[in-house]
């Protein structure tokens, strides 16, 4: 088969939570791009329409979803919508979420509870909700969850969302254990460092400078480092990979400072 037609995701309905702006955004054109009918979802209902217009115009199809990944009324209401107007979800992309500076001993349990609810528990419920919905349409697909390097390693300031991201490696682990033998598959990408609204203030002030100096491949990420890795996840090229955690992060993570 040529690598089109091994990427090739006509057929597909795709969700990508998040999906108004940053990462998930590009995520959500990538697929569409590819053949995938796209759900986009997000709070900012003004991006979402901009993002729709943009994907359209480019010869794709999309519709656009507000939702708060918190609120379980609007997940479900999320996945009502995109099935009666594109078809069962068979790809979800995981990917919205929020980021906090804190040290820990400053951090309010309020605080810990957002990051964790977003970062964490919406990858589950949200797995879960497109799991069962797979399983009674009869549909095998895809989940990719977007965890980070920070799954692995930590900084100081990130000990709720750090937590979050390993908790998010774990959970794609079991949950594929559960889910492959029915052929939907659960992997997760974990990038390193990409300029987007969740860092921007930080990755480019002064203070960030060494960073970019850590990293191996001489860069932050940018756009397009992330499309064939989710494209080799959800489309048949990758049909016997599931639990797994690709990091794409130019080598950032290998190796030790010094
Ligand atoms: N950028 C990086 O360097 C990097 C590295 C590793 C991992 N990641 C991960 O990549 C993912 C995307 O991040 P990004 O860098 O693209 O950041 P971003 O530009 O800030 O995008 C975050 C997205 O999440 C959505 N979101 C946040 N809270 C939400 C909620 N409660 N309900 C629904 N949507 C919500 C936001 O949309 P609304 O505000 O419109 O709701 C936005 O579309 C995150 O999971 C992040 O942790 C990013």
């Amino acid at each position: 088969m040529n690598a089109a037609g091994l990427f090739d995701l006509t057929g597909h309905v795709a969700m990508v939570t998040g999906a108004s702006g940053g990462l998930g955004l590009r995520f959500a054109q990538v697929l569409a791009a590819n053949g995938a009918a796209v759900a986009l979802v997000a709070r900012r209902a003004d991006k979402l329409t901009d993002a729709k217009a943009a994907i359209e115009q480019d010869g794709g199809r999309a519709i656009a979803i507000e939702a708060d990944v918190l609120d379980a009324g609007a997940m479900t209401r999320a996945f009502d919508e995109a099935e009666a107007t594109l078809g069962t979800v068979t790809i979800l992309v995981n990917n919205a979420g929020v980021a906090q500076a804190v040290r820990a001993i400053d951090m309010s349990a309020a605080e810990w509870r957002r990051v964790l609810g977003t970062n964490l528990d919406s990858v589950f419920l949200w797995s879960q909700e497109a799991a069962r919905r797979m399983l009674a349409a009869n549909k095998t697909g895809s989940i990719v969850n977007i965890a980070s390097v920070l799954g692995f390693g930590v900084a100081k300031g990130v000990a709720a969302y750090a937590t979050a991201k390993a908790g998010v490696v774990q959970l794609t682990k079991a949950v594929a254990m559960e889910l492959t033998f029915k052929g939907i598959r659960v992997n997760a990408i974990a990038p390193g460092w990409f300029v987007t609204d969740i860092n921007r203030d930080y990755l480019e002030s002064s203070a960030a400078a060494g960073l970019k100096r850590d990293i191996p491949a001489g860069r932050f990420g940018a756009d397009g480092d992330l499309d064939g890795a989710l494209l080799l996840l959800v489309s048949n090229a990758g049909r016997y990979i599931s639990g797994a955690t690709i990091v794409v992060d130019g080598a950032q993570s290998v190796g030790l400072r010094g």
